[in-house]
């Protein structure tokens, strides 16, 4: 579902057919990817939907229950997608993926390199990235978690860029075939360290390396490691702040006696109001970080490959 033919512009301006994944979108926290099927129909609070009624609209259509709710049906993207998978593991998640992609100079063509690939939340955003010519080999110990990952890429038509294998990179390395020929190199492992004189041999040169850990003792023993090869050793931790912006009517400030306030209530101190004035009566724009931020995921080391 993902756009990835290179005969496909990166957009979405086809319309929903039968077999598309399409992500059911009610709010920004409660989304659902459905496989649109002519017969079935999907059921939530607002009502029932029927499959056959989505047929042919656009991606980012306002679809309507039999009840007169709605749902907007969005395209399958690895930013929505990272949102809605089923997470078999730990997952990587939008400020992560992002600051990888883009430290590690990933571009289409590119030949990356992952392990392990978990819940494969990092590697769909890697396949588009490298698409349409590139490709995304991932590696996983645990037999199950490839199976399932493969699944999922099928899913999201990501499969023609990504291979899955089962392999215990820490102990055997990556495969030898790929000496020399990565661009790039994702570890997302307990013990990075073993895999990292591997990963060396398999860049090119100057081809850069990226590796995820939730601990700062973690890093320091792959710094160590990385010191034999590696130059442009830098590690980042990537806090992403979200927050919640909307109108209020200040006259909700009023006291019991609809008198006007002198002050508005304290929670004004944790706000940014945009109502330059002291015109109480007017909407003014509230933005308050929100509640749902993400604090700590993993620290993410970033080196080079020296060129002796
Ligand atoms: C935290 S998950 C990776 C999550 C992934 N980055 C994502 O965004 O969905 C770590 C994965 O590494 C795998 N793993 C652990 N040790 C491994 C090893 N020695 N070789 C290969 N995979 C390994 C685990 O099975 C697990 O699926």
């Amino acid at each position: 579902m993902l756009p990835i033919n290179s005969s496909q512009k990166l957009s979405f301006t086809k319309s929903i057919d039968h077999g598309d994944l399409v992500i059911i979108y009610e709010r920004h926290d409660t989304m659902k990817a459905v496989k649109v099927s002519e017969g079935l129909s999907f059921q939530n609070r607002f009502g029932m939907f029927k499959h056959s009624d989505w047929i042919g609209k656009p991606f980012g259509s306002k679809v309507y229950s039999h009840k007169g709710g709605f749902v907007y049906l969005l395209a399958p993207t690895p930013e929505l997608w990272t949102l809605v998978l089923s997470h078999r593991t730990q997952i990587l998640y939008i400020a992560d993926i992002s600051f990888v992609i883009m430290y590690l100079e990933i571009v289409p063509g590119c030949l990356v390199l992952e392990s392990g690939t978990g819940s494969g939340s990092l590697t769909t955003s890697l396949a588009r990235a490298v698409a349409p010519h590139g490709h995304v080999y991932t590696f996983d110990f645990h037999e199950h978690r490839a199976t399932s990952a493969r699944e999922d890429f099928e899913r999201t038509g990501v499969n023609s860029i990504v291979t899955v294998s089962v392999r215990d990179i820490q102990g055997e390395g990556f495969p030898e075939e790929f000496c020399g020929r990565a661009d790039s190199i994702f570890l997302d492992l307990p013990q990075p360290w073993l895999a990292i004189p591997s990963a060396a041999k398999m860049l090119k040169p100057d081809g850069t390396l990226c590796s995820f850990s939730p601990c700062i003792e973690q890093v320091q023993r792959s710094c160590e490691v990385l010191r034999t090869n590696f130059t442009d050793i830098r590690t980042f931790e990537i806090l992403l702040r979200t927050y919640e912006v909307r109108e209020v009517k200040m006259d909700a400030c009023r006291d019991s006696n609809n008198e006007s306030p002198k002050k508005p209530p304290c929670k004004r101190r944790q706000m940014i109001g945009a109502n330059n004035g002291d015109d109480i009566s007017s909407p003014t724009v509230m933005a308050k970080p929100s509640s749902e931020a993400r604090g700590h995921t993993g620290y993410l080391t970033f080196a080079r490959l020296k060129c002796l």
